[in-house]
């Protein structure tokens, strides 16, 4: 059950359209949930929305992408400070850098942007590939059909993360049950998994601190802000939204893309016939197919055309909505992987836009790249259907490829 209608929301403003209860959002076989997200543009450009989060809290949910922007750019009135996850163990610290508003986000941004720059990535390029080839060439070997999340999108993108952290891939299927359990778990389960992840984080800082190994979480440990070693807390909050940042978002989109080059072989056969296409198109599949709803507190009244938001409600911007605004994007329900000047939103706007954004982009386009050049022409297996889900995060499950 949700929380009741606040007393302040105009009952004419309620919409009971949810990204987690709405037709199209709840696990389904054959889903579309973009599509399911991507109607609301037919509607107000803001709305109340009720069991809009994971335990049922009601949000306002603004639709366009200019409003959306100016929300995330607007971190005094929309604050990004919730502890979601320390929460769930009845704690209140956050996680770094993603629920601290300015100035203490920009501080701690400054210290993690080199570790995720460009530059950073590029120097990971042949390893993520090798990664890659390694996984796909198992799966070609070995017959001629595979579920792509659990064969493929999945080692791939927990391998990477893993090498980034600068960790052995032996414990990979236990980090992927704790990211499932967390991200889509029940409450016992969710609380269940933050638990061992917390533990995995402090045992790890605790190795880096007495054994010192030059990678991601020895960086954390020695980083110094205004000439002090950081807290606990701060060494947490920091270890773990990494830990669940990058792992399902990346896996999800290389799901939602295979699909659709699987329903499209037009698409299909013009990557493959010309892979230098496959960087644009990526910003299209990025845009088409985005992932990530972001929530916000009001530290303020404000009225925005006709809605009464009031301090302490949330404030959903839907990266999946924004990115299929008319407003916006011409014929925004077409997917064109030839579309130029795509400003999309799938990573974010504002202070918080993704710190991994570079290295998602990296992942996605060298296992596009891999799984093209090493299976041959693929499409959606006979008698099965691949699961969708929207929520916090929109997945894909069950997607069963198969190839001649
Ligand atoms: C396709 C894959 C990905 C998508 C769609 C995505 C999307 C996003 C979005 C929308 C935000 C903003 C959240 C908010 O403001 O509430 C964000 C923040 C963040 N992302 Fe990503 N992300 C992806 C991959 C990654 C990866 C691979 C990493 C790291 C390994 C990562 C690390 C982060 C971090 C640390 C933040 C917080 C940034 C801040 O608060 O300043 N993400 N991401």
């Amino acid at each position: 059950m949700g929380d009741p209608i606040p007393d302040h929301v105009p009952r004419e403003m309620v919409s009971d359209f949810s990204l987690f209860t709405s037709p199209g959002m709840q696990r389904v076989s054959n889903g579309d949930p973009h599509g399911a997200a991507a109607r609301v543009h037919a509607g107000p450009p803001v709305f109340y929305s009720l069991h809009n989060t994971r335990d049922g809290r009601g949000t306002w949910l603004r639709t366009r992408a200019k409003d959306q922007r100016k929300v995330l750019q607007d971190p005094d009135t929309f604050s990004s400070n919730r502890s979601i996850f320390a929460s769930a163990l009845g704690d209140d610290w956050p996680l770094i850098p993603l629920e601290l508003d300015p100035p203490a986000h920009g501080i701690f941004r400054s210290l993690l942007n080199p570790l995720f720059s460009p530059k950073r990535v590029m120097a990971l390029e042949a390893s993520i590939r090798a990664q890659a080839i390694t996984i796909v060439e198992k799966i070609s070997v070995s017959g001629k059909s595979c579920e792509v999340m659990k064969d493929f999108a999945i080692p791939f993108t927990v391998g990477v993360f893993l090498q980034f952290l600068g960790l052995p891939n032996e414990r990979l299927d236990v980090f992927v049950g704790w990211a499932k359990a967390l991200l889509h778990g029940d409450k016992v389960q969710r609380s269940a998994a933050a638990r061992s992840i917390l533990e995995f984080i402090d045992e790890l800082a605790a190795l880096r601190r007495k054994e010192p190994a030059g990678d991601f979480m020895t960086f954390v440990v020695q980083a110094q802000i205004d000439s002090r070693l950081l807290a606990e807390n701060e060494v947490r909050g920091i270890g773990v939204l990494l830990f669940v940042a990058g792992l399902d978002t990346v896996a999800a989109a290389i799901g939602f893309d295979l699909a659709h080059l699987a329903r499209n072989p037009k698409d299909q056969n013009l990557l493959r016939s010309e892979p230098e296409r496959i960087v644009l198109a990526t910003e299209e599949l990025l845009r088409a197919y985005s992932t990530v709803q972001m929530i916000r507190v009001a530290t303020k009244d404000i009225d925005f055309e006709g809605a009464p938001i009031r301090k302490g409600d949330y404030v959903c911007c839907a990266t999946m909505i924004a990115n299929r605004d008319p407003a916006e994007f011409e014929d925004p329900n077409v997917i064109d992987l030839a579309r130029e000047d795509n400003c999309h939103t799938a990573f974010a706007a504002g202070p918080h836009r993704c710190l991994g954004s570079h290295l998602a982009r990296r992942e996605i386009i060298i296992g596009l790249e891999e799984w093209l050049s090493h299976i041959p022409h693929f499409r959606i297996k006979e008698g099965t259907a691949p699961i969708t889900h929207g929520g916090h995060v929109f997945g894909i499950e069950n997607l069963v490829l198969e190839w001649s």
